[in-house]
């Protein structure tokens, strides 16, 4: 990929163009096998549902001596389903402060103890009889998730080369998507997804965390992380391990002439995000863009495919949720070959308008189902399609976009901000989903296709290019220039943003 990506002219000049050697092969891997745990447990819930709620109702039976009401069991599992994201909200808050205190690379060593605690809770549910135990082990493994939601972007986002930026950063999105289907497959019925197997489904998420241990010691540290927060001076070692080169004095004069910008700045705390001009501006960025990933209605389809697929009258909605995982992995990968080449701004605009194309389809199809049978199944390609389009830019984009509008300084506690909205709004559409589409029964996609329409004027207007930019040169394109000119620059609808000062850094 590395070839053909960055601008020829700016290519030359950049010093982190290189190809991808084993070692940073290897630590991207491992980095991502955190993503993949986090997609797992986003689709495991899917499937079983039914089998889960047989079981709830169960031990309801035992402890009380007569069935769950219906209202309580939608309640017990809406709160099965959504919790996850409240433990994804709190520890992702502390994405920045863990980073930098433990480093990157152990904060994810340490996190897995998350991993275990909350697989081991969640596989023993059933054996202890405990809808508690679920929910709490939902609840642990969503932390785990949270934490691994920022350090891997931020992790590889500093070992990756810069025209390589775009492409390494979707993998932490193609691991998520195929954590996501390998939940959907192994959750079917004739495999894990049993009345007696489910424990068995839910509790092996704790593998991937017994391999991302034993990897972990062979990866280095983000030579960024120790130069420019550290002060240690073997990151050249970390660099030419990454690299492959011996002679990697170009690439520590780009991170020297980040430090230098750094010291001349205050250490950046959350609120002063908020408070100072130079920030405000990248930050609303970046919550926009979460926003706009999770709120364009992404999850209502991975939380709970299988029951809008049959109240579509689909025939099989467990294959066809299997169909949805197939098609959010084929375009994530898609997305990984287009990133660097159309830019993340274009592509995040061609899902996002794509989905409100296809939500607004859904609409129609569900509208008439009961008069025109063969609507399910263009309910059902309507729905792929709106998959397909968020993997093109919504669903990869906002990930590592946040780690790239940041220089060193500000990005742990902003990497902390936009999670914690990420996980926000993923717990409001995972918990309020099954109420509001209750409420306006084929129409709840259209709430969607109104702040997909909103999202989309905002990436026009606000976003701006990153592709082919070193951090430096993106962070300089809003802290040298003043907010009015500033302004004027982000409203240009180009596709390749000329930052003020921009090839300064380098040359
Ligand atoms: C993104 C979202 C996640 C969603 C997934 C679907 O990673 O953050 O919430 O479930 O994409 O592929």
């Amino acid at each position: 990929i590395g070839r053909h990506t960055a601008k020829p002219g700016r290519r030359d000049k950049d010093p982190f163009s290189l190809t991808v050697t084993g070692t940073l092969a290897l630590s991207v891997f491992t980095a991502v096998l955190g993503s993949l745990q986090f997609g797992y447990n986003i689709g495991v819930i899917n499937a079983p549902q039914k089998i889960i709620e047989a079981d709830y109702n169960a031990t309801w039976v035992h402890r009380y001596g007569e069935p769950i009401s219906s209202r309580t069991l939608t309640t017990l599992w809406s709160l099965s389903v959504a919790i996850f994201s409240v433990g994804g909200m709190m520890s992702s808050f502390t994405v920045g402060v863990v980073s930098e205190w433990l480093g990157r690379r152990k904060a994810m060593l340490i996190n897995n103890m998350f991993a275990f605690i909350g697989g081991g809770l969640m596989g023993m549910a059933k054996l202890c009889r405990s809808f508690e135990m679920m929910i709490l082990g939902r609840f642990v493994i969503g932390a785990y998730c949270g934490l691994a939601s920022g350090l891997v972007p931020m992790y590889v986002g500093e070992i990756a080369p810069t025209s390589l930026r775009g492409a390494l950063g979707t993998l932490h999105q193609l691991a998520i998507v195929t954590g996501i289907l390998i939940a959907q497959i192994l959750g079917l019925e004739s495999l894990l997804g049993s009345e007696d197997l489910w424990p068995v489904l839910v509790g092996v998420t704790v593998l991937p965390t017994v391999l991302q241990m034993g990897l972990l010691p062979f990866c280095p540290e983000s030579p960024r992380f120790l130069y420019i927060i550290r002060c240690q001076e073997h990151h050249a070692k970390s660099l030419r391990r990454l690299t492959g080169r011996q002679e990697v004095g170009d690439m520590l004069a780009e991170m020297k002439e980040e430090k230098r910008r750094m010291d001349m700045e205050r250490k950046v705390s959350i609120p002063e995000l908020f408070r100072s001009t130079m920030y405000r501006q990248p930050i609303a960025i970046a919550i926009l863009l979460q926003l706009s990933q999770q709120l364009s209605g992404i999850n209502a389809i991975f939380y709970y495919s299988t029951s809008i697929f049959q109240k579509a009258g689909v025939q099989s909605p467990v294959y066809a949720t299997i169909g949805a995982g197939v098609v959010n992995c084929a375009f994530t990968v898609v997305s990984l070959f287009l990133v660097e080449r159309m830019g993340r701004r274009t592509l995040h605009m061609l899902g996002l308008s794509g989905m409100c194309g296809c939500a607004v389809v859904m609409t129609v199809a569900l509208s008439l189902l009961d008069s025109v049978p063969w609507m399910s199944y263009i309910s059902m390609l309507a729905i792929f399609g709106f998959v397909a389009f968020f993997e093109v830019g919504p669903g990869p984009i906002p990930w590592f976009f946040v780690a790239e509008l940041f220089s060193q300084g500000p990005r742990p506690a902003a990497m902390a901000v936009a999670g914690f909205a990420n996980w926000t709004a993923n717990f409001i559409i995972g918990f309020g989903f099954q109420y509001v589409a209750e409420l306006c029964g084929p129409y709840v996609f259209l709430i969607f296709a109104a702040l997909l329409l909103f999202f989309l004027v905002f990436t026009f207007f606000r976003v701006p290019e990153t592709r082919g930019k070193t951090f430096d040169q993106i962070s300089s394109g809003f802290g040298h220039a003043s907010p009015d000119i500033m302004d004027m620059e982000l409203d240009k609808p180009s596709t390749e943003l000329d930052y003020l000062g921009a090839e300064g850094s380098l040359n």
